[in-house]
Parts: C-alpha cells; sequence; structure tokens
C-alpha cells in the first residue's frame, strides 16, 4: 500500500495582506512589542483587503475576539493574513492572522489573531452597498 505524506504543520490561513519588521521603537522595557501596534497593523491588513472588495472607502466599525497567543520580539517579521469571512449589505467580516518569522531559526508562528468588521462608506459617510 502506498504511504500517504500527510503534513499537519499549522500554515497561515488567508492571502498575505501586509508584511513588516518589528522595530525597537515599537516595543516595552522587557523587548516585547505592544499589542496595540500589532492590532494597528492587522487593522490596515483587513482594511487593505475590505477596500478592494467594496472598491471605496471603508472604516472600521468592530474588532471582536481578539486573542494574543506569545509575545512579539523585536527583528521579527510580522506578516498579517486575511480572510473573508462574510460579506453583508455594507458590512465586511475579515478575520486577521499575524505570524512572526523569528530572525534567529526563520520558524513561522502564529501570535494572533481577530475578527475586523469594516463598513464601506460613500464620499458623506454613509453606508454603501459592497454588492452595489
Ligand atoms: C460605520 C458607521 C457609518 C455605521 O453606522 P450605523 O449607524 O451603525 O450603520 P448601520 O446600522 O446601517 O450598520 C452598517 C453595517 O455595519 C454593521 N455593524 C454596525 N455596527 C456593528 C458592530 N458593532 N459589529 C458588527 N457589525 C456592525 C451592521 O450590521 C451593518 O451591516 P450590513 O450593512 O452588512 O447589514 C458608523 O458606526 C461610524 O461611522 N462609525 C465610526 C467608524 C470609524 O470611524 N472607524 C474608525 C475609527 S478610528
Amino acid at each position: 500500500m502506498k504511504e500517504v505524506d500527510i503534513d499537519d504543520t499549522p500554515t497561515p490561513r488567508g492571502e498575505l495582506s501586509l508584511q513588516t519588521v518589528a522595530m525597537p521603537k515599537e516595543n516595552n522595557a522587557k523587548g516585547d512589542i505592544f499589542g496595540g501596534w500589532l492590532v494597528s497593523k492587522m487593522d490596515l491588513a483587513a482594511m487593505i483587503l475590505a477596500s478592494r472588495i467594496a472598491k471605496g472607502r471603508c472604516v472600521t466599525v468592530a474588532i471582536n475576539g481578539m486573542a494574543f497567543y506569545t509575545p512579539v520580539q523585536v527583528g521579527s517579521v510580522v506578516s498579517c493574513y486575511t480572510d473573508v469571512l462574510e460579506v453583508g449589505r455594507s458590512s465586511m467580516r475579515i478575520n486577521v492572522e499575524v505570524w512572526i518569522t523569528h530572525a534567529d531559526n526563520f520558524e513561522q508562528v502564529k501570535v494572533t489573531e481577530g475578527e475586523f468588521v469594516f463598513v464601506s462608506l460613500d464620499e458623506k459617510g454613509r453606508t454603501r452597498p459592497v454588492k452595489a
């Protein structure tokens, strides 16, 4: 019988929307990166995808279910992966995962994830249907 090679290594879910490096100015006295800095990168990554789907202006209306699994060290490559969960009338639910690549061993580890809700707006700030 032929052996099947099953790779159960966890991998990022969604598309790579944003990539950056955690710099010293983003850390606290213990050398860990601030959670708020990561959330701002996740918000940007989700906005890139939401704006593409809505083909226009989008704003964050909610951030749900954030969880941080492990600290991020300065020098890590930070990658934000986005995945559309649902598209409503004017809203889009987007899951964002953050994975880091350690500078020393190049191992990729998931550090946080959260659900971001964006709303599509017109030029006057009124909600605008996504599937117009
Ligand atoms: C986005 C905004 C225009 C929505 O106004 P609103 O009066 O709640 O509008 P609606 O009730 O029609 O909701 C619009 C959509 O957002 C969704 N929504 C609103 N609040 C939500 C929440 N807390 N969680 C999830 N979805 C939400 C609604 O379900 C609706 O989805 P649908 O159109 O797909 O059915 C308004 O809340 C706003 O301007 N907020 C500030 C956004 C902002 O500036 N963000 C950046 C902060 S720095």
